[in-house]
């Protein structure tokens, strides 16, 4: 039976080819297999459609005018949220360079010409169904951080407290030199470490003063419960030693695992140094904030016994050349627009 629940659309194929004849031919095929098929007669052409619309599996010819293939390619895949579009480069039968050339590209796969039918077939499918997984993927993390959200709507105090402790992590870790699927991994650890306090109730994660030794020990089972909301979802397990681990102290003494000094995952500890910070300058439901000079002169008295002490110099580097200000400022404009 055919679902009536979930809208059903046909993967959008864009076929890239200067020669009409082999635009025409592949075509005919992906329509036969019941694909939605787009046609551009260049690179320039191509760039323009996918900006149009997002397609779900590139063909892309080599030798074009105005831009080539392997050009496109490096573009797309270039791009943060494009470069997840499978690519496929139609070459002619045993070009070694090119081949070379388009895995440089970021290329997924070769399509040799003349195009056999078959062959089409089961690389296309292959590839659009990595499509659907990455779209997946993706879907995973955009409704975990709408849930981040939604927990800092509960809390005016604390709102836009994720996103800033995720810009600023990112900043520690690239200052230490880290990179790539690092620091996005730091960003959204960071966006994500209070997701537990989903699990904490109002009464006491909204309570305008001093929370009592008992209201203190469930307000600590934030980190332990962001971790096990989002445990079952594999596309997150990077990010759960953040998220759990966010509380310990270098000293031993934190929770909920009581590690001490490199026990503590790298990312847990770059991402209490940007909690901690955050956490003291910005006026709570119980307190207003503290002055810069004050969180910073409490933030290194605390660097080697509450906080690594490397990440505390980065910190204060950030900090001296403006970056955190200008951090926190873009996100007040964001938060006003
Ligand atoms: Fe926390
Ligand atoms: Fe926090």
């Amino acid at each position: 039976m055919t679902a009536i629940l979930t809208p059903t659309r046909k993967p959008i194929v864009l076929v890239v080819d200067d020669v009409r004849a082999n635009r025409e031919l592949l075509e005919g095929h992906l329509f036969e297999l019941g694909y939605d098929v787009r046609q551009a007669v260049d690179g320039i052409d191509a760039l323009e459609q996918i900006d149009a619309e997002e397609p779900d599996l590139v063909l892309l010819d080599v030798d074009m005018p105005r831009l080539g293939g392997l050009e496109v390619c490096a573009r797309i895949k270039s791009h943060p949220l494009r470069r997840l579009i499978p690519i496929v480069i139609l070459t002619a039968l045993q070009d070694r360079t090119t081949r070379l050339r388009g895995l440089e590209a970021g290329a997924d796969d070769f399509l040799t010409k003349p195009f056999d039918a078959k062959e089409l077939l089961v690389r296309a499918k292959v590839l659009l169904q990595d499509r659907e997984l990455n779209k997946r993927l993706d879907a995973t993390e955009t409704v975990l951080r709408a849930i981040a959200r939604a927990v800092e709507v509960r809390d005016r105090y604390t709102i836009h407290h994720a996103e800033r402790v995720g810009r600023y992590a990112r900043e520690i870790g690239e200052q230490y030199g880290l990179a790539g699927d690092d620091l996005a991994i730091l960003y959204m650890g960071g966006v994500l470490h209070d997701i537990g306090k989903l699990a904490v109730p109002d009464a006491i994660l909204l309570k305008p003063g001093a929370l009592t030794e008992a209201e203190f020990a469930v307000m600590r089972v934030h980190s332990a419960e962001g971790e096990r909301i989002c445990s079952s979802l594999r596309s997150v397990s990077h990010f759960l030693p953040i998220i759990r681990n966010h509380h310990e102290r270098f000293d031993g003494n934190g929770y909920p695992d009581h590690l001490r000094g490199n026990a503590i995952p790298i990312g847990a500890r770059i991402v209490a140094v940007a909690d901690a910070w955050d956490a003291m300058v910005s006026d709570r439901s119980y307190r207003i904030g503290l002055s810069r000079e004050e969180a910073h002169r409490r933030l290194t008295a605390g660097a080697g016994s509450q906080w690594d002490a490397a990440y505390v110099e980065l910190f204060t580097g950030l900090l001296e050349r403006g970056t955190i200000d200008q951090i926190a400022s873009a996100q007040y404009a964001d938060a006003a627009a």
